[in-house]
């Protein structure tokens, strides 16, 4: 990126500028409001999307991993157990379709076994197969879901731990964090890489966890929580993570932080074990490891990665991964930034009709390398919490737009295909699992609720909380324990006028009826060159709980916490006036003088970031 600064310009700085924010105000002009009726026939569209592909598995893939859907055959591409039906379980559970929801669930608890001799990946396997597993057990064997099944008895449930079991070896190492393989059948082969991603090792508690609580044996949540702390404990003195680490020496051998590619889902389980399970030990590592994310990696509206020990920017980069962080920020109710992040990150989007894997913001065109489009569902994820948070239509008109672009874009013969190209839009003959567990579930989500939902997620009988596959982990009393978890009002900010300085904007109003009570409040803009900015993190964050008398919205963090210390805000406003050039200069510093698409200038030169095992 050495030559990018070099050939800063002023007049890049304007172009992208313009560029970023042009994306954004006419996204607003173009906002027309999707109507209720046609919510409803968006979400039946994303639902006739969902069967062309599971119907298309099922007859051309099942009981292979997965679907080519161009070809309209199957693959094994995890470890050989009809990964895709099982990943599918708890979206048929979600869409009500008790029939083949039952059928599968039989199907598998009759057929799978995991007696195999197949090295798999760690992360991939629990969070696919184990979590996939238990999120449709937690269904099935309730029927206060609605979805309960007669005859089933526990089947999903002892294979999970089966396979829990099975996993554990790989747990075995001097600092705790998991090897990233491990043989179902031998336990972890004698030369298998010690190098494993921050995300591989720290994206296990919530389907451990829950684990340990089903059966009653707490090596799960022991081991798993172990891998946490053994990353944590390894953080730089700025409280950044880097993204590959050697799990017997503890040393980092890739030391890039960011919240994308091989680290994303480590900040996301440490909020959602302590949302799930009231752990508070989560809630800290989170609180000091997102601190440290949106000083160190935000450049408003985009994140950057960094050397871990030195903050110095090495990766001006969008990659697709990073898209989950604004929904994210809505479960940590810190909204403002999440807002102006997802339409960045959309905006990249409606350049091309799908995010590319990387997306330079240096040359602002796809990064060489990293032009394909592998039907990732961070963006609808974030987009349905936005909706979710503050009923914006525009969150409508981007699930459309993404609709749209799957549609005329991605859909083939028995499926919908991986994009290799964002610009060409050519397809390639895959189908990752995920496009059944998250990519058409947020979708649908989104169109429901904004068509007056009545599902299990929204209407349930239990608050969920997504696992990173999408899957519905429910908390239960018996899972998060909600009665012993109540005093953490303020933990976030550490700061007991908070709320004094603060009022909760929609305190006694479910989410569904709270359409008019979040821009009030907004200070639009704020900069983290601002020191305000940086107070401003410390009180915008406040995580709600899950105490017994908060509303939904209160209880997952989708209500929004404005502040309203008026003299404050005054302050806030002239410091942002004189602050908008320099704060711009932070982000422009690694802008080239080229805002045209351009494949190849200074991308070459760079190495490319690893593509870790982060799904
Ligand atoms: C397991 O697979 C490996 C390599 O595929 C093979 O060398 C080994 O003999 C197999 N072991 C068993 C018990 O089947
Ligand atoms: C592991 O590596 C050693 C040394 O390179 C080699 O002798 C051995 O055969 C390898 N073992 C396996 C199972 O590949
Ligand atoms: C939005 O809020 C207004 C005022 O509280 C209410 O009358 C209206 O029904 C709400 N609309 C929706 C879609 O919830
Ligand atoms: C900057 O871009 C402009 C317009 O694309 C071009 O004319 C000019 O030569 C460029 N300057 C440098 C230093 O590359």
């Amino acid at each position: 990126m050495e030559k990018a600064v070099k050939m800063l310009k002023p007049s890049s700085i304007l172009c992208v500028f313009v560029l970023i924010f042009s994306a954004i105000s006419v996204d607003r002009a173009v906002a027309e409001g999707v109507t209720p009726d046609e919510a409803k026939q968006l979400r039946d569209e994303v639902r006739e999307m969902f069967y062309h592909a599971f119907d298309g598995y099922m007859e051309h893939a099942f009981p292979l991993d997965e679907l080519r859907p161009l070809t309209c055959t199957g693959e094994d591409t995890l470890g050989g157990y009809a990964l895709t039906l099982i990943d599918s379980l708890d979206t048929l559970a979600l869409f009500g379709d008790r029939e083949r929801f039952a059928a599968s669930v039989e199907w598998i608890g009759k057929n799978l076994h995991f007696d195999i001799n197949k090295t798999v990946s760690v992360f991939e396997t629990t969070i696919r197969i184990l979590g996939g597993l238990l999120s449709a057990h937690l269904i099935a064997s309730d029927y206060a879901t609605g979805m309960g099944i007669p005859s089933y008895d526990n089947q999903l449930l002892h294979l999970a731990e089966d396979l829990a079991h099975r996993l554990l070896p790989a747990f075995d190492t001097p600092t705790g964090i998991p090897f990233g393989s491990v043989n179902l059948l031998h336990g972890v082969d004698e030369n298998e890489s010690k190098i494993t991603s921050t995300a591989g090792g720290g994206t296990l508690t919530l389907e451990f966890g829950i684990l340990s609580i089903l059966t009653n044996n707490p090596v799960f949540q022991q081991v798993t929580k172990n891998a946490v702390r053994g990353i944590w404990a390894r953080r730089s003195k700025l409280n950044l993570v880097g993204a590959h680490i050697n799990v017997f020496t503890g040393e980092w051998t890739q030391k890039d932080a960011g919240i994308g590619t091989s680290i994303d889902s480590f900040y996301e389980y440490l909020l959602k074990a302590y949302l799930l399970f009231g752990d508070e030990e989560y809630l800290f590592i989170f609180q000091e490891a997102y601190k440290a994310a949106m000083h160190y990696l935000y450049n408003d509206p985009w994140y950057v990665e960094v050397n871990m020990n030195s903050a110095v920017i090495v990766w001006p980069l969008f990659n697709s991964l990073q898209a989950f962080w604004p929904g994210l920020q809505v479960l940590a109710g810190d909204i403002d930034p999440a807002i102006r992040t997802h339409a960045a990150f959309f905006s990249v989007w409606k350049k091309y009709g799908f995010t590319p894997e990387g997306f330079n913001l240096a040359t602002l065109s796809v990064q060489h390398g990293q032009k394909s489009y592998p039907l990732r569902p961070e963006l609808m994820e974030s987009t349905y919490w936005l909706y979710k948070a503050t009923r914006d239509t525009r969150y409508l008109d981007a699930g459309r737009e993404m609709v749209a672009s799957l549609q005329y874009g991605a859909r083939c013969p028995c499926g919908y295909c991986h994009i290799s190209d964002v610009v060409s839009h050519k397809q390639e003959d895959h189908m990752e699992s995920f496009f059944l567990a998250e990519t058409v579930k947020y979708l649908w989500l989104l169109f429901d609720l904004a068509a007056g939902s009545d599902n299990l997620v929204e209407n349930g009988p239990y608050k969920y909380i997504f696992s990173t596959e999408g899957h519905l982990l429910p908390a239960t009393p018996q899972i998060s324990l909600v009665n012993e978890h109540c005093s953490y009002f303020g933990a976030f900010c550490k700061n007991d006028d908070i709320r004094k300085r603060s009022r909760i904007s929609d305190i006694s109003v479910d989410p569904q009826e709270a359409n008019n009570t979040l821009h009030e409040s907004w200070v639009p803009n704020r900069f983290p060159s601002d020191p305000l900015y940086r107070n401003f993190i410390s009180v915008s964050g406040v995580i709600k709980g899950l105490c017994p008398g908060l509303t939904h919205g209160q209880k997952f963090g989708v209500s929004y916490l404005a502040a309203t210390d008026t003299d404050n805000e005054d302050e806030l406003t002239k410091q942002q006036e004189s602050n908008v050039a320099q704060s711009y200069s932070l982000l422009v510093t690694n802008i080239a003088n080229d805002s045209q698409p351009n494949d190849n200038k200074n991308s070459d030169d760079a190495q490319e970031p690893n593509q870790g095992n982060s799904e």
